[in-house]
């Protein structure tokens, strides 16, 4: 199922209304509010859910995994994904990220998710 193209924010329950995964954008600024976007079966990747949900996502590589802009801080939700390959290591790496929360939003696939994925950057 392929979720419409305007589906944009949503609120609550702890899957969409198109009966997929969801993406919450949590702020690193106090007092605002999380941003809940769903993540459809075109956007195989965080990196294309997020864009198609319209929040603001780094990346100069388009999620070739070159750039590493595209890093996020995965809040909740981790344990469900595939641990980062080599590619995104040296990646991360190069950036000097040092967490074992941090990971390329382009390299989150959608299929690891089976409700939810929390996700937090420095600049939302
Ligand atoms: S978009 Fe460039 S590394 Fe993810």
């Amino acid at each position: 199922m392929k979720c419409a193209a305007s589906a944009g924010p949503e609120q609550s329950p702890p899957r969409t209304e198109h009966g997929a995964p969801r993406i919450v954008c949590r702020s690193s600024f106090e007092g605002r509010p999380d941003r809940v976007l769903p993540w459809c079966e075109d956007s195989p990747t965080a990196l294309e859910a997020l864009r198609a949900g319209g929040q603001p996502i780094a990346s100069s590589c388009s999620g070739a995994t070159v750039c590493g802009r595209c890093g996020v801080f995965v809040i909740e939700g981790g344990e469900s994904l595939p641990p980062a390959d080599a590619t995104e290591e040296a990646v991360l790496r190069v950036m000097g990220a040092g967490g074992a929360d941090e990971r390329l939003a382009c390299r989150l696939p959608r299929g690891a998710i089976d409700t939810q994925i929390v996700l937090r950057t420095n600049y939302w």
